[in-house]
């Protein structure tokens, strides 16, 4: 059996500007460091807006944090005349290791379909980053009682084609729509009951080794006074995928030190 180490990614979307990431980062690195502030077993990764990534890269490289860091978003397409774009390998070459794929967000707000966002995979995983492929069910879904059936399907859709190597690159993060941002944080057998359909759909589809290395994370409404409980809900959770909590730096490490 592989042993996973947990993740905890603060995804800052359209949040702080360059100056405002750099005194995040200098106060999270502060309490990091702290010698009775425990966090060794767990990867702690930040994923700025594209204007604070260098100054992020900066900070962590100059004074060797360990914290990882990545994006939010990527382009299909690698370079040439696509006005407002990023591509893989921009973000590799600023030291990105993962990119988000696939935000409930970004599906909403951005006409990114299936197709688009297998084609985001391939180019992260080609330019040697990590995609976070992020699947979870409306509150409809949940209503219909097709919750899993329909998170476990939005993971088929885009990782059907992968070879067993790619997906074993995978995060993924189980972020149902109605628990981000609402307060509405799923319990923590509703989080470890996705997260096992989830591994049980990669080990029908992959080899052991690939069902049991890929990262599951939850994502919606995690907190410092939730994330000790969903942790300890089973097996299958890895982490945590943190928007709000994310950006106070106290929140966040308390939640890093409960993973
Ligand atoms: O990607 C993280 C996110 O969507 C969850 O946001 O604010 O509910 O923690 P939040």
């Amino acid at each position: 059996m592989v042993s996973r180490k947990p993740l905890v990614a603060g995804n800052w979307k359209m949040n702080f500007d360059h100056i405002e990431a750099t005194y995040f980062v200098q106060k999270l690195a502060w309490i990091l460091r702290d010698a009775h502030f425990s966090y060794r077993n767990c990867e702690v990764m930040l994923m700025p807006p594209f204007t604070s990534i260098r100054s992020v890269q900066v900070l962590i490289e100059s004074d060797r944090l360990k914290l990882s860091y990545g994006a939010q978003y990527v382009s299909v397409t690698n370079q040439g005349a696509f006005t407002g774009d990023v591509s893989a390998d921009m973000l590799a070459a600023l030291g990105c290791s993962y990119v988000l794929v696939g935000h409930s967000e970004r599906r909403k707000y951005h006409p990114e379909d299936d197709a688009n966002i297998v084609d985001q995979v391939r180019a992260v995983l080609a330019a040697g980053m990590k995609p976070i492929l992020c699947v979870g069910e409306s509150f409809e879904e949940r209503r219909q009682g097709i919750e899993l059936e329909y998170a476990v399907g939005q993971v088929h859709d885009v990782t059907r084609d992968l070879s067993d190597q790619q997906a074993s690159e995978l995060v993924i993060a189980y972020e149902p729509v109605w628990a981000i941002g609402s307060g509405m944080v799923a319990t923590p057998q509703i989080a470890q009951q996705a997260a096992s359909a989830i591994r049980s759909h990669l080990r029908s589809e992959y080899d052991d080794n690939v069902a049991d290395r890929v990262r599951i994370l939850y994502g919606g409404s995690v907190n410092p006074s939730n994330a000790s409980e969903l942790m300890a809900s089973g097996r299958d959770i890895d982490g945590f995928l943190v928007g709000g909590a994310a950006l106070d730096a106290e929140q966040f490490a308390t939640i890093a030190r409960l993973t």
